[in-house]
């Protein structure tokens, strides 16, 4: 960082400029991570995540936002807040998808432009694709990058056992999304569509399915809606048309697979024989989080083995222990052929 930004981020600083300070920082971060000094970037994203100041000091708490909405009947809030540091480097899908979610940014960054215009930004996404393949990550990097807290809903705490309360439920969250410019994430959005299902819940789940989609249709406000979902089969042709744009996620071919290998371990020094080919042809059908588990798990045992360097041995024994997993899990699907006997 040259002199005169780190004399601006002072400045900011004192001058409680959050806004500014916090894209200085998070300049500062980008630029700590492009000379690969993996450590410093990521305690100083540490550091910026437990600072809630910057939320609860940002431009919408001082426009006295209300408190965060509640179920009535179970009293449970009914979204929560997050402010995470990521960047498009740390996301690995096909080239096009990204493309797809640059376009997203740059349309709603500069929203003024196309406002003059009569256009509108795209900012209602569908992101579907199997557990653990980076739909999460992916809202949690287009709030990074727009600067605006991520609100998270999970659909399993907005349906209630009343369903009557549910579509008041919804109707809270969408008020409060009103209440300023956030990256929203509505999660396992399909909850709602597998119920649809359920012969017994059928008349009043179709009601507030066609709620939510008129809810969400009917917005035309300034932040970014997306909408999670592991069951695209389940999802008919009346949601996806709700939506910008519908985005398909994939378990990572062979190459992504080293790709996302090479970055979970960028933040540990590793012996140079390690070989990530070798590693990802390992881990073929391995979503992208259980290479973070098997990462994660790797890099623990190394340290507290008191190993100086990550070495191809932990890592090989953290695949075939997620492998027992996934096969445990597995079984667990198939209608539970599997019994504790089996242990
Ligand atoms: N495509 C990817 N590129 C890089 N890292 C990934 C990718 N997919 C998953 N990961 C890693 O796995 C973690 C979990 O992924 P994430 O929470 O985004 O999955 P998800 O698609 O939201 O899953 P779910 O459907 O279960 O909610 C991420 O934080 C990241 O570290
Ligand atoms: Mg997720």
């Amino acid at each position: 960082m040259n002199s005169s930004n780190i004399e601006l981020l002072f400045k900011a600083h004192i001058s409680k400029n959050d806004e500014l300070f916090n894209e200085l920082a998070l300049n500062l971060i980008k630029e700590e991570e492009m000379k690969n000094h993996h450590l410093v970037a990521n305690r100083l994203k540490k550091i910026l995540e437990n600072d809630n100041s910057y939320i609860n000091k940002s431009n919408l708490i001082k426009r006295n936002l209300p408190p965060i909405p509640r179920d009535n009947e179970k009293g449970f809030p009914l979204l929560e807040i997050k402010k995470d540091y990521y960047n498009w480097n740390d996301l690995i899908v096909d080239s096009k998808l990204t493309e797809i979610l640059k376009e997203v940014v740059r349309e709603n960054k500069k929203s003024q432009i196309l406002a003059s215009y009569g256009l509108k930004p795209k900012n209602k996404i569908l992101l579907s694709g199997p557990p653990g393949t980076g739909k999460t990550l992916t809202a949690k990097i287009l709030s990074s990058e727009m600067n605006y807290p991520l609100l998270i809903v999970r659909f399993d705490s907005v349906i209630s056992s009343f369903l009557g309360e549910t579509s008041s439920n919804l109707r809270k969250i969408f008020d409060y999304i009103e209440k300023g410019k956030w990256v929203v994430l509505f999660d396992e959005f399909d909850i709602i569509g597998k119920k649809r299902d359920d012969p017994t819940e059928h008349g009043e789940i179709k009601r507030v399915v066609n709620n939510f989609m008129l809810m969400l249709e009917n917005y035309t406000g300034d932040s970014i809606l997306l909408a999670s979902s592991n069951h695209p089969q389940i999802l008919d042709e009346a949601v996806w048309r709700r939506f910008d744009e519908v985005l398909i996620y994939y378990l990572p071919d062979v190459e992504s697979r080293e790709k996302i290998f090479k970055k979970c371990f960028k933040i540990l020094h590793r012996e140079s024989s390690i070989n990530y080919k070798m590693l990802a042809e390992e881990t073929e059908g391995f979503s992208g989080s259980d290479i973070e588990q098997v990462s994660i798990r790797a890099m623990k045992n190394s340290l507290l083995d008191g190993e100086k360097r990550l070495s191809q041995d932990y890592i090989e024994k953290s695949i075939q222990r997620q492998k027992d997993n996934l096969r445990f899990k597995g079984s667990m699907k198939n209608g539970g052929s599997f019994t504790f006997k089996d242990l």
